[in-house]
């Protein structure tokens, strides 16, 4: 199977039975994707198919080749932090950090195409994801700290 995976093309030999989450973090190394439920409950496993949200644990791999798959480890570019992975670290937005990957490209996805999100369209983009230690609270901030440096980033063209 053929992959377009953070800006590379990455063949691989899988079984067409494997999850697009198996082949990611098995056979392309790309671990920062997590395992959780595997039951499409917790959003561990959130990566980005074609700019959207998916649930890479109820993804067969097949559906996946062809599309622009985006992991965790292809928010950051020229070594510089995705803005929201900078806020997150600045805000005390991960503890234990299992769930982190998962928000930060749902998040990424939001701040994509909503560039002043309310705090209401932060909770219903995040809402597929769980986090047992935050409470919430630092990682909704954290999304509105990103927006925030975004627009001003947009706004000086810095
Ligand atoms: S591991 Fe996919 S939703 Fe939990
Ligand atoms: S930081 Fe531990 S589950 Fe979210």
């Amino acid at each position: 199977m053929t992959f377009h995976v953070n800006g590379e093309t990455r063949q691989v030999a899988a079984s067409p039975t494997h999850t697009l989450l198996e082949v990611l973090r098995e056979e392309l190394d790309l671990t920062g994707t997590k395992h959780g439920c595997e039951l499409g409950h917790c959003g561990a496993c959130t990566v980005l198919v074609d700019g959207e949200p998916v649930l890479s644990c109820l993804t067969l791999a097949v559906e996946a080749q062809g599309a622009a798959i985006t992991t965790v480890e292809g928010l950051a570019s020229d070594n510089t932090l995705h803005p929201l992975q900078q806020a997150f670290a600045e805000r005390g937005a991960a503890q234990c950090g299992y769930c982190t990957p998962g928000f930060l490209v749902s998040g990424a996805a939001l701040l994509a195409r909503e560039t002043s999100p309310t705090r209401e369209d932060i909770k219903a983009a995040l809402a597929g994801n769980l986090c047992r230690c935050t409470g919430y609270t630092k990682i909704i901030e954290a999304v509105e700290l990103a927006a925030e440096r975004m627009r001003e980033e947009a706004r000086t063209g810095e």
